[in-house]
């Protein structure tokens, strides 16, 4: 059966195809469109997955839709008619913006696929529960994906709940708690995500700011979050949910005045962020610790955009009960495409997702040799072919330049891992400092992630074997070990932390020879790994990589076997 996966009109729109139970293309419609985050229809994502998979929309019998309108418009009238004032205020300071416009427009779905493709799609449209394809988004690419598991999904929102725990046992997902709306732990990072000054899709920048701070906002954030006996928790002030009711008078009260976008960082907002984030985790972790004494399984599954936190998903790997813990490359509504078309997989057609190893992130575009020399010659180019552009690669990397590298297929989700990287030495003293204000021209308490082998990491890191899955997509910070802090600054967060990615032959193999010649040149099979872009989506074509190349002091851009110089 052929699946088309698809998630529009609210935020990261995307489109995925699964095909006899297997994932066989995904892609973000942003990468595409050029837009962050864009709400669009997933035109040409859709273009690209049936492309890939050899198939038409005419030859796709079940298009799968990450959001299920009806259920979100019970939900909507429900809020409307029990406290009509309270939602009046919430569409007025909605954060994020949700409203009824995405329902009417979820709703038209089918309508909208006949207008686009007239004549062309004879199968069904199915609605999936959004914290459904979340929870299938992890399970069915977990390597675990035969075994019973548990599965937490905790994000801003779904049609009626903020964060789910399921349990699945033989591809039957069964509902064991959800927290409504109000609750979301989701929403409260992202309001506390703007009252620090960022905006939405910022969280990434709170998550930077709180190695930076200390606890001392604890017994606030313990008011706001109460842990209960059940293992479920709840919110206990709903005015600190941008969602609700937004009151930056009720903020200001316990935390002081809103810090505006272009106002200093001061040790206050370290510490509110540092405190909000911990509080969030003890949450989570108390969810963690409490699912398995009920259920008895020993695997987890998580979802949801709160797992891109990489602190949090540590915690849970150092402190669960769970034999083996799974987080997919893309937990935030990136990943609701895939999600969808692999629930629907078995649920609408009986066919359980196939095997799942090692699932290899890089689902997106790929072009050939023939396709990039077309486009640098038809933008007057100068490049030269090198056969081995991992050897020309490292020897630059160990003249501390800084390179663009552009291989293979894209990676799915928020995460460069590899394919569409900027690249750098972590070796010299001031390299963060200099990529953060005139490369990516971005704020200078971000952090960098390494990329390494699997043996460097262990050497260099404080990980221990057998390895999480969750280092191969970057989703879990690991401490640099003390001694090699000063050898590998450019990757040494302030509190000693890293967000690891390790790379193999098989996962990699472009990265990995390079880690290798990088190593045979500084003895280090370690490097930086930050996204190919500039305030804009991760580049997806090599028009967009050579755009990036002509605003960014990068040094060099290797193209699949193509280098650019300047
Ligand atoms: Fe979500």
């Amino acid at each position: 059966m052929v699946i088309l996966g698809l998630s529009a009109f609210v935020h990261d729109s995307a489109a995925c195809l699964v095909i006899d139970g297997r994932l066989v293309a995904n892609v973000e419609e942003e990468r595409l469109d050029r837009i962050k985050h864009t709400r669009s229809f997933p035109v040409s994502a859709i273009e690209y997955v049936l492309k890939q998979g050899k198939v038409r929309l005419a030859d796709v019998d079940v298009i799968a839709y990450n959001w299920n309108p009806y259920k979100s418009a019970v939900a909507e009238a429900i809020k409307m008619v029990l406290a009509p004032v309270i939602y009046y205020k919430v569409m007025k300071h909605a954060r994020p913006p949700k409203n009824l416009r995405s329902i009417a427009a979820s709703l038209r779905l089918l309508s909208t696929i006949k207008r686009l493709y007239p004549g062309q799609f004879k199968g069904r449209v199915v609605f999936v529960n959004h914290h459904l394809a979340h929870a299938a988004s992890s399970y069915y690419l977990a390597p675990f994906n035969r075994e019973p598991a548990d599965i937490l999904v905790a994000d801003g929102h779904g049609e009626d709940c903020s964060t789910s725990v399921f349990s699945v046992r033989d591809n039957r997902f069964e509902l064991k708690w959800k927290a409504p709306i109000w609750n979301s732990l989701g929403v409260l990072y992202t309001t506390f995500t703007n009252f620090l000054g960022f905006e939405n899709y910022q969280e990434g920048k709170t998550m930077a700011l709180a190695s930076y701070g200390t606890d001392s906002f604890q017994e606030a954030f313990r008011r706001i979050i109460e842990l209960k006996a059940n293992g479920q928790y709840a919110i206990s002030n709903q005015k600190y949910l941008g969602l609700w009711y937004y009151s930056e008078t009720g903020l200001g009260r316990e935390f002081g005045p809103q810090r505006k976008r272009e106002e200093p960082l001061e040790q206050r907002h370290f510490d509110i962020a540092f405190s909000m984030q911990n509080r969030i985790k003890e949450a989570i972790l108390h969810m963690v610790r409490h699912a398995p004494t009920v259920s008895g399984h020993e695997n987890l599954c998580l979802s949801g955009g709160l797992f891109l936190n990489c602190d949090i998903n540590r915690e849970i790997l150092q402190s669960s009960s769970y034999a083996k813990v799974f987080v997919p490359p893309f937990p935030s509504d990136s990943g609701g495409a895939a999600g969808a078309a692999l629930y629907a997989a078995f649920a609408c057609c009986g066919e359980t997702p196939a095997e799942s190893p090692s699932f290899s992130p890089y689902q997106g575009p790929a072009y050939g040799a023939g396709e990039i020399a077309a486009c640098l010659e038809r933008r007057g180019q100068t490049y030269r072919s090198v056969a081995e552009p991992w050897q020309e690669a490292a020897r630059a990397l160990a003249e501390d330049k800084i390179i663009g590298w552009f291989q293979g297929r894209m990676e799915s989700g928020p995460r460069a891992l590899g394919n569409r990287s900027i690249l750098a030495s972590p070796l010299q003293p001031g390299v963060s400092e200099y990529l953060n204000a005139e490369v990516k021209k971005r704020e200078y308490f971000r952090p960098f992630a390494p990329v390494a082998t699997r043996e460097a990491a262990l050497k260099y890191f404080e990980l221990q074997e057998p390895l999480s899955e969750l280092t191969r997509y970057m989703l879990v910070t690991t401490k640099v070990k003390p001694e090699y802090r000063a050898t590998l600054p450019g990757i040494s967060h302030v509190d000693g932390t890293a967000r690891i990615q390790i790379v193999s032959l098989e996962s990699n193999a472009e990265l990995y020879r390079l880690l290798l010649d990088f190593e045979k040149l500084t003895g280090h099979a370690v490097l930086i790994n930050t996204s190919f872009n500039l305030q804009e989506p991760i580049v997806c074509s090599p028009d967009d990589a050579l755009n990036c190349f002509a605003k960014a002091p990068l040094d060099l851009l290797f193209l699949g076997n193509f280098l650019v110089g300047r």
